[in-house]
């Protein structure tokens, strides 16, 4: 056990601060707090004497809040992460004949909605020690049929969207940024899902402002991008005359009971940001000298930081999670394989040319990444136990004394 250096973060009011025998990597269930919060929503739209039950006044007010917290110039809510990402690129007219340029390690709608809109996904490689898309690589694949690009912020950290942007307006491309995972992370004071031309969040669950259901947002300045959204989302009409489709739009609308419910819990986001933040800063504390014994963490300190899954990237991988599985901490790996490797896109992987280029990058982080638990209900000696297998497993400040890569 750790004697010195970093302490593990306080336990938040009424948490039980005992150590416990096995850390579970995902903790879904609501808080007690937040249950009851959702039965008072179910309550309020329920009983409503306007009986409006999609896109009503709660949705409108979400909307608002959420422009005030990022300062983006328009929030449009929706129905799902997807769906915010498929409205992003309707928007921005991206269509056949189009190439859209994406990370090839990540989630898999970042290339299946490419698709869905009938463009082509041309796969740029990422950093391997943090999945990250690179813009270099990135603007190697740049066609005279590339449109947009869609930089991902991936678990623990935000892309390089400086670097990203630059790109895009030497080259005329649109920038959607997915920050599906990243609400509440900034790089250089901006929030992210204001970097791009389009920006997004999804609020599914186990997303750090999840809810219990599905949604999403997408952010814009650009008041005629945001329009478009506004109106591709429902079905191509403009909210004013019903029935009238100014163009053919999806169904990804909001509900008025997940309105209420993330309406009520915005005043907690921020600490239960500082929560997650605590975790990690106290992970990456811990893990700043493993960097030379094969293990890259993310840096500690807020800026670029994401506070939805906290991921190491190692050679040791595999073993690294049997060691964890071995001192009762639960581990995940998110995605094995780079996108266009997967089934689902081989009929995507174009011939000869930039496209066609390999993805090293992708490939090592498919292999070498592992999320640990970060949750805001972790007690702060889970947080330990956690740590402490992780340093154990590379000979460092073990409960076990050493027991290395190799093991
Ligand atoms: C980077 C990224 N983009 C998009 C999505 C899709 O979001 P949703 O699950 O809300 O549809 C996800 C989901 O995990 C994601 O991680």
């Amino acid at each position: 056990m750790t004697t010195n250096g970093p302490t593990a973060p306080t336990a938040p009011a009424g948490m039980a601060a005992a150590a416990s025998a096995h850390v579970p990597y995902a903790h879904p269930a609501m808080s007690p707090a937040d249950r009851e919060l959702l039965l008072t929503s179910v309550r309020q739209v329920a009983t409503d004497p306007e009986q409006k039950f999609i896109l009503g006044r709660r949705c409108a007010a979400l909307e608002r809040a959420l422009r005030d917290r990022t300062g983006a110039g328009d929030v449009i809510a929706c129905g799902s992460g997807t769906g915010a990402l498929s409205l992003a690129l309707r928007a921005a007219r991206i269509g056949p004949g189009d190439e859209v340029i994406v990370p090839a390690f990540g989630a898999e709608p970042l290339a299946a909605c490419v698709l869905g809109v009938g463009a082509t996904p041309v796969f740029a490689d990422v950093h391997p020690d943090s999945g990250l898309l690179d813009p270099a690589d990135a603007e190697r694949r740049v066609t005279a049929r590339s449109r947009a690009i869609v930089p991902a912020h991936v678990f623990s950290s935000m892309a390089d969207m400086p670097a990203v942007c630059e790109l895009a307006a030497r080259h005329r491309l649109e920038v959607v940024e997915d920050a599906a995972v990243a609400q509440g992370a900034t790089l250089r004071g901006r929030p992210a899902g204001t970097w791009g031309d389009l920006g997004l969040y999804s609020f599914y669950p186990v997303k750090p402002f999840g809810m219990a259901g599905e949604g999403a947002i997408v952010l814009s300045d650009d008041t005629e991008l945001a329009r478009a959204t506004r109106m591709l989302r429902n079905h191509g009409q403009d909210g004013v005359n019903r029935f009238l489709h100014h163009e053919i739009g999806l169904n990804s609308r909001f509900d008025e009971i997940h309105a209420a419910f993330q309406l009520a819990r915005l005043p907690a986001l921020d600490e239960l940001l500082a929560r997650r933040r605590a975790v990690a800063d106290y992970y990456s504390e811990r893990f700043a000298p493993l960097r030379d014994r094969g293990l890259a963490a993310p840096e500690p300190g807020a800026d670029g930081r994401c506070l939805y899954v906290y991921a190491v990237y190692t050679p040791h991988r595999d073993a690294l999670a049997r060691h964890l599985a071995a001192h009762g901490v639960g581990s995940r790996v998110y995605h094995p394989s780079p996108l266009p490797r997967l089934a689902a896109f081989a009929p995507a992987r174009t011939g000869d040319g930039p496209a066609a280029a390999p993805w090293p990058g992708a490939d090592r982080a498919a292999a070498r990444h592992l999320a640990l638990p970060l949750h805001p209900h972790l007690s702060p000696a889970q947080t330990r136990q956690v740590a402490d297998a992780v340093c154990g497993f590379f000979g460092l400040d073990g409960p076990d004394g050493p027991d290395g890569p190799d093991s």
